[in-house]
């Protein structure tokens, strides 16, 4: 073996160890793709080697030709082999791709309560009348004196309404919005007042401490029962269905002389009577009645000269009719089983 072919066997010996040094601690395509073009590249190293073959005598050549290509081929695989192993090219942290598809936000909906709320407001609404709010601490006048609540009224009594001070309530229902709205209009009055109440009720499938309401007043000149009754009519077949029929039973609010209350037939059952109804038929809903003239003395309206009738109803009675839900706290407690539902 001549000088030159020990020279240069020995340099190919060190150009395949470096080779292998270098690929070795690589990280990503383009710091393998350098190594590409260093060793296999039209200037790389294996190419110098390649253009000596001229200078190298007839009988060295093929040996050295064989092991060039041994080492080309070498490195090659090698380097395919490596690419393989290597994780996608890194993107740069700034790197946005429009084109991919977006994550969609989970996009939550209104609470059924509240949806049916809204239902009640877009009826009355319809039907001519405005949407009145109140503050949720009330005083002891608008939540029971200017409703004609005597002192020694049952509901007054500490079993049934949270006391913050003596003359300070979280309101028990919706009927001081009434007091508030005619105090600050005149007649004609055409309203409905939705909110929350609060009442010393311990938690059950029917009842909660805390729930919504719906107050509703209309005052006039010359408004009747029969307008009560024909406003409560419309409403409950706009809620329920042409096919509802509407009940009034006498009874006893200290606000509204005479009183009532109303049903309205069973959802279930057609009125035919079934475990909603528990067999009567009926659903009651809540109480109305036409506006007592001592109210009308507390707000400054001449009761000579007005009339008009007054109606509460209970949100979670309605939601619970509406959608055959027998557990009044499944409306609390946010599970999401629930919630998705509606
Ligand atoms: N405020 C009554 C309650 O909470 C409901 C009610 C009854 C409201 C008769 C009225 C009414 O406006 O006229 O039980």
């Amino acid at each position: 073996m001549s000088k030159d072919l020990t020279e240069i066997t020995e340099k190919l010996e060190s150009v395949k160890e470096n080779f292998s040094k270098e690929i070795s601690s690589i990280r990503d395509e383009n710091e393998l793709e350098n190594i590409r073009i260093k060793f296999l590249g039209r200037k790389g190293e294996l190419s110098s080697y390649f253009s000596l073959m001229g200078k190298i005598s007839a009988e060295e050549r093929p040996i050295i030709g064989k092991q060039l290509n041994i080492l080309k081929k070498y490195f090659q695989e090698t380097i395919d082999q490596k690419k393989s192993k290597l994780l996608p090219k890194k993107i740069s942290d700034d790197f946005f791709d429009i084109t991919m598809p977006g994550v969609p936000a989970k996009i939550g909906t209104k609470h059924p309560l509240y949806q049916v709320v809204d239902e009640i407001k877009g009826i009355f609404i319809s039907l001519g009348f405005s949407v009145e709010t109140g503050p949720e601490i009330e005083t002891d006048y608008y939540n029971f004196e200017a409703l004609n609540i005597p002192e020694n009224h049952p509901s007054r009594d500490l079993q049934d309404t949270f006391y913050i001070t003596d003359k300070l309530v979280p309101r028990a229902h919706t009927s001081p919005v009434q007091i508030r709205t005619m105090e600050k209009m005149s007649p004609p009055v055409r309203m409905i007042a939705p909110g929350k109440c609060y009442r010393k009720d311990t938690p059950d499938a029917t009842h909660s401490p805390v729930f919504h309401q719906v107050e509703g007043l209309c005052v006039d000149i010359g408004v009747t029962f029969g307008d009560l009754k024909g406003v409560i009519t419309a409403f409950a077949k706009r809620l329920f269905g042409a096919n509802v029929k509407i009940r009034f039973r006498p009874s006893f609010f200290p606000f509204t002389e005479p009183s009532a209350e109303y049903d309205f037939s069973c959802v279930m059952c057609d009125g035919k009577g079934c475990s909603l109804c528990k067999g009567t038929g009926w659903l009651e809903i809540s109480g109305a009645g036409m506006v007592d003239p001592a109210v009308f003395k507390f707000v400054g309206y001449d009761s000579e000269k007005y009339t008009g009738y007054a109606f509460g109803m209970g949100v979670e009675r309605i939601a619970m009719l509406k959608y055959q839900i027998n557990d009044i706290r499944t409306f609390y407690e946010n599970d999401l089983r629930f919630l998705n539902q509606f």
